[in-house]
């Protein structure tokens, strides 16, 4: 086993798992789907060192606005603290504006977004006008639940570089300190066990239907989030692969049928 890359106190990577090195292939807009706490946040950050695309959190996005003191996140933060979600239509606003900058061209990973039917009609609609024009592809990781409360309680943050720790898992060599900036790492306001509680009734009765919606779609693929870091990231990089590759196909088959 060797360790490695900018996550490095995070990560102790197995020899067979993938490194940038071995990503040979592009992704394009991907979305991260999943019950609260199952990694979306943890392997988008991986996805992007190891693709050079942005992750677009919605929950980054609108903590970001709670700590800036703007109209959005004093209209978010005690929905948040409370594990309710933000209205759709804020939520999609500050979405079409991250998806309007330039360095999405290559692609992103979207985390935590959509999280309701009518986000996932918005995207749908928004999807054409926007810069990228490779398709979606979609992968929920599943946790069993159980698991999910301990990995909840148990996270901390870098509040500067948003490395994400884990006091049973991950946790940082010093502690309550970043390993990678020395700031001191908080702890979620919505990381009780009553705000968890609520933020899965949510996923349950308002995300679901997402997964839904996607798996309807194709595109989409379901992988086991238990096991190491580099375990989860590498089930991620397969399915992403063979996605993308079925598209081509799919691709190059409708061009085979075209009239020359
Ligand atoms: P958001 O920030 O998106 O929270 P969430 O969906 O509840 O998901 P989490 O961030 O809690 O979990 P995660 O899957 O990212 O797990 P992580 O990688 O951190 O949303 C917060 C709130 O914002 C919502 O409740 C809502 O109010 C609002 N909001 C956001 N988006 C919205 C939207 N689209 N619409 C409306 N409202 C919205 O990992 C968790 C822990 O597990 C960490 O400690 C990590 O170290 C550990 N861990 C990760 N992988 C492993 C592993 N393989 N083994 C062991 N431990 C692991
Ligand atoms: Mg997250």
């Amino acid at each position: 086993m060797t360790t490695m890359r900018t996550h490095s106190s995070l990560i102790d990577l197995d020899e067979d798992a993938p490194t940038s090195a071995q990503v040979d292939f592009l992704p394009g807009p991907v979305l991260l789907l999943g019950a609260p706490g199952v990694g979306k946040g943890t392997q988008a950050q991986l996805l992007m060192d190891a693709f050079g695309i942005p992750q677009i959190s919605t929950g980054d996005l609108l903590r970001h606005h709670v700590r800036e003191g703007t109209d959005l996140g004093r209209s978010a933060k005690l929905l948040m603290d409370q594990g309710q979600l933000v209205p759709d239509d804020l939520v999609n606003g500050m979405v079409a504006d991250r998806l309007a900058a330039a360095d999405v061209a290559q692609g992103y990973i979207l985390d935590g977004f959509p999280r309701t039917e009518a986000q996932a009609s918005w995207l749908d609609g928004a999807l054409p006008g926007l810069q990228h024009s490779l398709p979606l592809i979609a992968v929920r990781i599943q946790v069993p639940h159980e698991a999910l409360r301990r990995r909840i309680t148990g996270r901390r943050s870098c509040p500067l570089c948003r490395r994400i720790y884990n006091l049973y898992t991950h946790p940082p060599q010093t502690s309550g300190i970043c390993d990678v900036d020395q700031t001191p790492l908080t702890h979620r306001s919505d990381d009780t066990v009553e705000a968890f509680t609520e933020r899965m009734a949510e996923y349950e009765t308002k995300t679901a239907p997402v997964i839904e919606h996607y798996r309807l779609q194709g595109r989409f693929r379901e992988i086991d989030g238990a096991g190491s870091l580099p375990e989860v990231e590498g089930r991620i990089i397969t399915s992403l692969r063979d996605l993308r590759s079925a598209g081509s196909a799919d691709v190059s088959k409708e061009a085979r049928s075209w009239p020359s």
